[in-house]
């Protein structure tokens, strides 16, 4: 899907986005710092019924998150790391074949790792101080 966004319509596109990629269970979100990553994440997390607190793992890499359907989802964020190998040392690979949602927040070093995997690449663009652009499709 391709759209521009505000805010105040972030809650219904991420629960149309919810819908449109129900059968999905891997996202990797591309854009610059203060795209707007992090937030639709959140809103996402909201439609899929997580109660924790949903933040940015720029320190501890990866977040682990609770469904109200009890599966997890888990909130990546490859800025910091250096190569693929850490990502596999933080066992990357194993929850790749779980079934949980993976959201990926600068996700260039998972790209090696997916080879035969499924998953929604997601480019958000700003476009202006309070609009975003989105582009979205399955690779
Ligand atoms: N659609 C939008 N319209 C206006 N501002 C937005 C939109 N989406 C996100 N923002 C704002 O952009 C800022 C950075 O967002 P964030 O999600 O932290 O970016 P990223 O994770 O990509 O670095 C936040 O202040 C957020 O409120
Ligand atoms: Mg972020």
């Amino acid at each position: 899907m391709e759209v521009t966004y505000q805010l105040d319509e972030i809650s219904s596109l991420a629960e149309l986005f919810v819908s449109t990629y129900a059968t999905q269970k891997l996202f990797c979100l591309e854009g610059e710092m203060g795209a707007g990553k992090t937030t639709f994440i959140k809103q996402l997390c909201d439609k899929w019924g997580v109660v924790d607190n949903v933040s940015s793992p720029t320190y501890s890499v990866i977040n682990k998150y609770l469904c109200s359907d009890n599966r997890y989802i888990y909130h990546l964020d490859l800025f910091r790391l250096k190569n693929s190998q850490e990502l596999i040392d933080i066992g990357f690979e194993d929850i790749l074949y779980e079934n949980s949602i993976i959201l990926i927040e600068w996700p260039q070093l998972a790209y090696p790792l997916l080879d035969d995997i499924s998953y929604v690449k997601i480019f958000i663009e700003k476009t202006s101080e309070n609009s975003r652009k989105m582009i979205t499709f399955i690779c």
